[in-house]
């Protein structure tokens, strides 16, 4: 089953408890966090005290998307705040394999996250330290952007690799995804579908995860 991943980046802070209980309810399998800096991307979010309280909140799977330079000297605060999976930039680090075998040696699900403008076959020499490929569909930094139509096919480049060297890893897309092309997304080969104005902006993101759901089925 696809894996829906709700992201606060578009939710509403000032009513996080009820945001997150609506997705609970709409059936979220990972809570989304995206982790700016300012440097790596034009925007800042949150650090670990944050992710720490959000913890308290919810059972979900708490799925970190580190847009950070030098992620490696934050993860292991990260993982200590609750995160399950972390996921960090290839283009944010020279040591990627490192840093993925470390992120497994400290518990976390590890991921790597490549640009609109990095290739998949940039991630050739470090799949099998993967257990999470992230492709993102739009420039990081905002929500509410525009779907890169390429990214599709970027997927499927990447379900190919993942096939032949590391099955077991997972395929994540992330921006602009939404009922209009989650289907395709899934058929091209994602596994989970990160989504943040799609279902915040709803009027009821309970239902409108549920909307996707179905439109999967
Ligand atoms: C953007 C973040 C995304 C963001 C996606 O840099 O990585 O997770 O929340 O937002 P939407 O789904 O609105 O494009
Ligand atoms: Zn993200």
């Amino acid at each position: 089953m696809t894996i829906l991943a709700p992201s606060l980046l578009s939710a509403d802070f000032a009513r996080i408890g009820e945001q997150i209980a609506s997705v609970e309810k709409g059936g979220a399998d990972y809570l989304h966090l995206d982790v700016m800096d300012g440097r790596f991307v034009p925007n800042i979010t949150w650090g670990p005290k944050i992710i720490g309280d959000l913890r308290k909140l919810s059972p979900l799977v708490f799925d970190a998307h580190l847009m950070i330079v030098e992620p490696e000297r934050y993860v292991d605060e990260f993982r200590a705040a609750g995160c399950d999976r972390i996921t960090f930039h290839i283009e944010a680090t020279p040591h990627a394999q490192r840093l993925l075998v470390h992120l497994r040696d400290i518990g976390a699900a590890a991921g790597i996250a490549i640009c609109p403008q990095t290739p998949v076959e940039m991630l050739q020499d470090v799949i099998e330290a993967c257990d999470t490929v992230l492709v993102m569909s739009v420039n990081p930094g905002f929500g509410g952007q525009k779907f890169i139509p390429r990214a599709l096919e970027k997927v499927r480049e990447a379900r190919a690799l993942i096939e032949h060297r590391n099955p077991a890893c997972s395929i994540e897309v992330d921006g602009g995804v939404g009922a209009e092309n989650a289907r395709d997304l899934v058929e091209a080969g994602a596994d989970a579908l990160v989504m943040g104005s799609a279902v915040f902006s709803a009027p009821d993101p309970a239902a409108e995860l549920r909307r996707i759901r179905s439109l999967l089925a």
